[in-house]
């Protein structure tokens, strides 16, 4: 299988760089092809500007959308991102590393995302709007898994916690940018109290990550629900009877057990 891993820290002896040097070497080790995006060592351009579009479908007002989509389809994209876009095209699986920055992704790892999701790719796929969209896409067929070094302890991410459950925390990442263009996104994996982290918890976190490494291709995925698997009749709205009286993130989780309805044909 190929593997892509893109890390955001500069610091090599970071919880964040020892957990992505792990993940090179274990999945090397199974005979996996292992690319990397060391976001900070390549210097990655963060910020999404006009440099982005050398070839311009509008000179007159800088639309982000239609900009990106022109570039795309014509081969006016620049290299760093097309090369970005070649490396994640080839992946059977993405694992991003990254340090919980204000409750998410460092800025560095974030421009990654706002240039590289390119309209026609992972949004707009094929030019026809949100037809294809959540659980389908781009980059559907491919795994994609967070490996987070979190600073506050587990307690204050428990259910009831202070800052809120860090899956919850993450939605906008795992669901919102993984899942939209059609990846499976696996549970997130934490390291808690990674700021002041000793040998000892260093060792344990380790062998927690080689683990989840172990079963990349095996666990399964967070069960959000395709837009287009009967769930959002309009594509837009859950149905009355999927998830009954829930709102809010959790109601685009499938529940253990629910049952499915099947659609017709299926
Ligand atoms: C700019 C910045 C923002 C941070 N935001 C959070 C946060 O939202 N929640 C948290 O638990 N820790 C936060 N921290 C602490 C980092 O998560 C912590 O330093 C990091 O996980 C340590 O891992 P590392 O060795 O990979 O840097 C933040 C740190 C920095 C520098």
């Amino acid at each position: 299988m190929n593997i892509l891993l893109v890390h955001a820290h500069p610091e090599r002896t970071s919880v964040t760089h020892q957990l992505a040097g792990i993940s090179s070497e274990v999945l090397k080790g199974q005979g996996h092809e292992v690319v990397q995006s060391d976001l900070y060592a390549m210097g990655w351009k963060a910020v999404f500007d006009e440099q982005d579009f050398p070839s311009r479908a509008n000179r007159d007002r800088l639309s982000f959308i239609e900009e990106s989509g022109h570039a795309f389809a014509n081969g006016g994209q620049t290299a760093d991102v097309e090369e970005e876009q070649r490396k994640l095209l080839a992946a059977d699986a993405v694992i991003l590393h990254f340090p919980l920055w204000w409750f998410s992704m460092p800025a560095i790892m974030k421009g990654w995302v706002d240039r590289v999701w390119a309209y026609g790719l992972a949004y707009g796929y094929r030019g026809a709007g949100n037809a294809h969209r959540y659980g389908e896409g781009g980059f559907a067929g491919k795994r994609a898994l967070l490996a987070v070094a979190v600073g506050g302890p587990e307690i204050d991410y428990s259910p009831r916690g202070i800052n809120g459950p860090l899956e919850q925390l993450l939605f906008p990442i795992t669901h919102g940018t993984l899942f939209f263009p059609g990846m499976q996104v696996l549970p997130t994996f934490a390291v808690y109290g990674a700021a002041g982290l000793d040998d000892r918890g260093m060792a344990e976190a380790s062998a927690a990550w080689r683990g989840r490494l172990d079963r990349l291709f095996e666990d399964a995925p967070i069960a959000f629900r395709p837009q287009n698997g009967g769930d959002y009749p309009d594509r837009h709205v859950l149905a009355d009877h999927v998830a009954p009286g829930r709102t809010g993130l959790a109601a685009h989780i499938a529940e253990a057990g629910e049952s499915r309805r099947v659609r017709p044909g299926d």
